[in-house]
């Protein structure tokens, strides 16, 4: 068995050549805008009766997307064609980010006020939905709290999309009751009163006020802050095929509602080896502050593979260089600190880590690099934001990419639901034993 890409004349149609027992079989390649090729092979196991087996799916592209655009060699990031520096040197707000990545380009000013005007007027929870928090332990995770509260909006407003009006109405309702919902989900954990939304407050500024602000206290809005919120949500805003995007794209090609779909992308993102790598990180940090253990000591542990212990925030599937939004949430960071007067040792801590894993052979053979979580928590930290929400600080700035995925899923009129095949590797035939006989 072999595989050939024949020498193809610019133009004609490529194909690669699989060798199966002697017999030829031509598979179509893909090519994407970018020039990055895929072998296209939903028709092998009808032609050769072989299917491919690629677990946890390291070189398999799922589907066909025109969202967002990785290259993890140069690392690269882009959203509907927009690099990332651009929107984080604009100062591109997260709303508008947000429209960018779920409907294709920036949007006009009639838009934009449309869209603000849509998320102001589905700000509040239904009353009912308030009620739920009452029935979540105290110790409840707002993680948890957050991914059982979308699911529970489809029990009272399932979104009915049929028009592109619906499905902009439905995705206003979800970005921004989530917002609301991340903020009651932390109120009912600190067992303080939960504090409605405002209409004169923009998104970020809204969420920084229902979390923070008490009854008798108004939340006084720093606009070094709110900036630094608002990049942090728009640098999470989409990146591609990760493991809740891929969840949220399955459930949707089950014909799953909006909301449900984006609930399950939520479940997917708390492990900490995904989303909850913000925490994982912090926690790593706080342990080598409150031990006194050195950034040299944690990468000799980490190394000996026995200890199972990673460096997190650290990594990725798909970036082989420095990921953009590490570099970017780095300097916000000391932007903010600065601008905050704030000294963290907890900086000092991941700069030395950072400088040791670098010069590190075993990080360097595998091009490990600081990834988005590995200085996301510090500039959350210094936002006031505690540790417990950071992965639901992600869950909402992720929400477009979750939205926009959904809405290509949708729209898709030859697409099927997603059904991976195995490789079955169980007993061949067994046979039933009496109860009494075993
Ligand atoms: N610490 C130690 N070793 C690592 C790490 C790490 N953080 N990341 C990868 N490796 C090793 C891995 O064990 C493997 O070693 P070997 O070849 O000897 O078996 C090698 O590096 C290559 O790993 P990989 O194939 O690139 O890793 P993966 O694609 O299976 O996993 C990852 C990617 C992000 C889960 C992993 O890098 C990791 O666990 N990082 C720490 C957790 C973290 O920061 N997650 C956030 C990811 S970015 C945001 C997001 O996705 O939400």
């Amino acid at each position: 068995m072999g595989t050939q890409t024949p020498e193809t004349p610019a133009g004609s149609a490529q194909t690669a050549t699989l060798v199966v027992d002697g017999v030829s079989h031509e598979l179509p390649l893909v090519t994407g805008t970018m020039g990055e090729q895929a072998i296209d092979i939903s028709r092998l196991r009808a032609t050769t009766g072989l299917v491919t087996l690629d677990e946890a799916f390291g070189n398999t592209a799922s589907c066909r997307s025109a969202i967002t655009y990785i290259d993890g060699e140069q690392g690269i990031l882009r959203y509907r064609g927009i690099p990332i520096e651009e929107l984080a040197r604009n100062g591109s707000s997260f709303v508008e980010t947000a429209w960018l990545v779920i409907f294709g380009q920036l949007p006009t000013q009639a838009e934009r006020d449309r869209f603000s005007e849509l998320l102001t007027e589905s700000s509040a929870l239904h009353n009912d939905m308030g009620k739920h928090f009452d029935a979540f332990p105290e110790s409840g995770h707002p993680m948890a709290i957050m991914n059982a509260m979308i699911n529970a909006m489809s029990t009272h407003t399932r979104p009915r999309i049929n028009d592109e009006e619906s499905f902009l109405v439905a995705a206003a309702h979800l970005l921004s009751k989530v917002r609301t919902i991340a903020a009651a989900s932390y109120k009912s954990h600190k067992g303080e009163p939960i504090i409605y939304p405002r209409r004169d407050l923009k998104y970020v500024e809204n969420l920084l006020h229902m979390m923070f602000s008490l009854p008798y206290d108004d939340y006084e809005p720093v606009p070094e802050v709110a900036r630094a919120l608002n990049l942090f949500f728009t640098l999470h805003a989409d990146h591609e095929q990760n493991c809740s995007t891929s969840t949220v794209r399955m459930v949707a090609s089950s014909d799953a509602n909006l909301y449900t779909a984006c609930s399950a992308g939520v479940a997917a993102l708390w492990g900490p080896l995904h989303g909850g790598a913000n925490m994982a990180t912090v926690q790593m940090l706080q342990r080598l502050h409150d031990e006194g253990t050195s950034a040299a000591d944690l990468v000799a542990q980490v190394k000996d593979r026995s200890s199972g212990v990673r460096l997190m925030g650290f990594g990725h599937r798909v970036y082989r260089n420095r990921d953009p939004r590490s570099v970017i949430l780095k300097e916000a960071v000391d932007d903010l600190l600065c601008a905050l007067d704030i000294d963290d040792p907890l900086l000092e801590i991941a700069l030395e880590l950072e400088d040791v894993a670098l010069h590190d052979d075993y990080f360097v053979e595998r091009k490990l690099y600081p990834n988005v979580d590995f200085y996301s928590g510090i500039l959350l930290r210094a936002i006031g934001i505690p540790l417990n929400m950071f992965t639901v600080m992600f869950a909402i700035g992720r929400m477009p990419g979750w939205i926009a995925n959904w809405r290509e899923v949708n729209m898709d009129p030859s697409g099927r639901i997603q059904r991976p095949r195995q490789v079955y590797t169980g007993p061949e035939l067994v046979e039933w034993v009496p109860r009494e006989l075993r």
